[in-house]
């Protein structure tokens, strides 16, 4: 939620600025704007609305502003305030000499404001934010030392935070600083950076310099400084980034949702390679450091998550308790750390997550972590505050995911908790070797699968063309395809604004069947298995109220074509293995509805990728 970058150099720093944002845009695009020092004044740009309203200012003054060499951005998800340009980001104090961007929430600010405000400072806008503007500016007053004036705020702010600041006064220096938000810092030559996320800065800079909580860095165009909240000196690990920038383009595709879902066989390709050797031999998990008289030992598996990373630990359950015999439970991370979950020793945590950045899901995981649980993290980000959190990490290697709208990362999750149902019965003896030995042999294949699937993705084109005006939506599944139910109505709400809903095919007659007419539209995940006869009952009770019927299936069954009016062909896949195939073609379907309807694919509205909020 809400992007930073600075940058201080020789170069121009708005077109540095620019293309950050555009890179951190995944992260919020309420509102935008930016802070420079020009001809020794701090000036601000700040638009409402998506980040080429800002833009376009820069563009009519750009001869002026391309001149400044320093400066700090900012591209907001509101959490206080409207999206106004008053509540966009950056903040500036009385003087205007102090330019603030954060991400995160500062929790005591209407105590400070009202401190400030008895000191005579004018508030502009109704954000947490400002306050910090005016208490950095506060205490510059008082020790005429900027790193020194952040230090001393930051103990007066509560809350979470990633600061960027600058000061007029203080020519060619950027102070930045966290707590439970991400911050990292690249190293350049001459130049340096400061963002809430590597794609802002890979175009640049491959060496790059994570910082913990409470550390506070003072950037110069030649040297990085680096302190901690009592003013210790500190040395921070460079470390070279392994991204490509080239992981920020489309490639020719129209949106990156789409060329993600595209990118799914080579993922579980990446995600297979070096764990999955062969079908006789047991599966490698490097970073797992569970030891194995412990995993003997587990009477419990908790899984948080939130999203579509939740309906992937849904699908986790499944498979852990078919292969593991481990009772499993999932839960939503913002309903885990609200109640007194029972949780020790013998239990093992795992928390999934695309980002790693996800304030629900750290409290969860760091609230197991005080109660004794080994914490297992999942993550497409190894460099994430979560994976530094954890004591056991299966990377999942989707590479960056630009689109809000989650897919490959989906993808990743699921294929991880096969491998790590697999390492841990293979610990336990829980499952006959030929079985597993089958199911990885599965594995092995899915890429071609999928690859089949997307090679006819005229034919689910053409039936979300038939449903793209439809206003409600159901998806009906029963068994270990249920949480596919409930990703794929997840995704086509959130890039269609469609009242989509997920329900097991059981539940039904119990409710929501009252809600089927000709007008509501029914898809079945029907896939060959021991549920396949009961959803198909289900489906004839939808078609005795009339509802518009749709069939993703791997079944060849001629009987099908009375019963839907569309019927989704997919190769035929093990019941244990579907809810990676049988995805695919949702994601597509979601993709071709909202695009039909011209909605904003990559950045649906009220959405941000990264919720680093409560
Ligand atoms: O980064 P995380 O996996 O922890 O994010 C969790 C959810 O915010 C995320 O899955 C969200 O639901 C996506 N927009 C789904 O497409």
């Amino acid at each position: 939620m809400c992007g930073i970058v600075g940058y201080i150099g020789k170069k121009s720093a708005v077109d540095i600025l620019l293309e950050g944002l555009t890179n951190l845009e995944y992260r919020g695009y309420d509102s935008s704007g930016i802070a420079l020092n020009i001809d020794n004044k701090v000036q601000l740009y700040k638009a409402a609305g998506k980040l080429q309203n800002l833009k376009n200012i820069v563009e009519k003054n750009y001869s002026e502003i391309s001149k400044s060499t320093i400066g700090i951005g900012h591209i907001r998800w509101a959490t206080h305030g409207a999206p106004t340009i008053e509540n966009a980001h950056p903040h500036s104090c009385n003087c205007g000499k102090v330019a603030v961007v954060h991400n995160g929430i500062i929790e005591n600010y209407k105590e400070l404001r009202e401190k400030l405000e008895k000191n005579g400072c004018t508030f502009r806008s109704q954000t947490d934010t400002e306050t910090v503007a005016h208490l950095v500016a506060t205490k510059y007053g008082e020790t005429h030392d900027l790193t020194e004036a952040v230090r001393l705020a930051t103990k007066e702010i509560e809350g979470a935070y990633a600061l960027c600041v600058i000061h007029q006064d203080v020519k060619n220096t950027i102070v930045a600083t966290r707590r439970n938000a991400p911050l990292v810092v690249g190293l350049g030559d001459g130049e340096n950076f400061v963002a809430s996320d590597v794609p802002a800065l890979i175009q640049y800079t491959k060496k790059a310099m994570y910082l913990d909580d409470n550390q506070i860095v003072t950037l110069t165009p030649d040297s990085i400084k680096l302190i901690d909240i009592d003013n210790n000196p500190l040395s921070q690990k460079v470390e070279t980034l392994p991204w490509e920038p080239v992981a920020l383009s489309k490639m020719g595709y129209k949106h990156f949702m789409l060329k993600e879902i595209h990118e799914q066989p080579d993922v579980v390709r990446n995600v297979l390679s070096g764990k999955l050797r062969a079908i006789d031999e047991n599966i490698t998990l490097n970073e797992v450091t569970l030891d194995k008289d412990k995993i003997k030992d587990l009477n419990r598996i908790q899984i948080v998550a939130c999203g579509t990373s939740l309906h992937a630990a849904m699908v986790g359950k499944y498979i852990i308790e078919d292969f593991c015999g481990i009772a499993v439970d999932v839960e939503p991370s913002s309903e885990y750390i609200y109640r007194k979950t029972i949780t020790d020793k013998n239990t093992l945590v795992i928390g999934v997550s695309q980002s790693g950045e996800t304030a629900d899901t750290i409290t969860a995981v760091r609230q197991a972590k005080c109660k004794g649980s080994h914490i297992l993290i999942i993550t497409n980000r190894p460099d994430s505050t979560m994976a530094r959190e954890a004591d056991s990490l299966v990377p999942v290697n989707a590479g960056i995911e630009v689109s809000v709208a989650a897919t490959k990362s989906y993808m990743a999750q699921l294929i991880s908790f096969y491998l790590i149902a697999i390492y841990i019965a293979e610990v336990k003896n829980s499952m006959p070797a030929n079985e597993l030995a089958d199911l990885k042999h599965e594995l092995i294949v899915l890429p071609q699968k999928i690859e089949k699937v997307l090679a006819h993705k005229e034919d689910i084109q053409k039936c979300a063309k038939a449903f793209s005006s439809s206003k409600d939506f159901i998806f009906i599944a029963r068994g270990i395809n249920f949480p596919t139910a409930l990703e794929g109505a997840l995704k086509l709400k959130e890039i269609s604004y469609i009242n989509a809903t997920g329900y097991t095919a059981g539940e039904l007659k119990h409710g929501p069947i009252a809600m089927l007419d000709e007008s509501m539209p029914v898809l079945s995940i029907l896939m060959s298995g021991k549920v396949y006869d009961k959803i198909l009952s289900n489906s004839e009770e939808a078609k005795a109220r009339n509802a518009r019927m749709i069939a993703l299936t791997d079944s060849e069954d001629e009987k099908l074509n009375e019963l839907f009016d569309y019927i989704i062909r997919i190769p035929e896949i093990s019941e244990i293995l579907s809810p990676a195939l049988s995805i695919v073609p949702l994601q597509l379907i979601a993709y071709y509805i909202a695009e039909f309807l011209g909605k904003d694919v990559d950045q649906p509205r009220n959405l941000a990728k990264s919720v680093t909020v409560e």
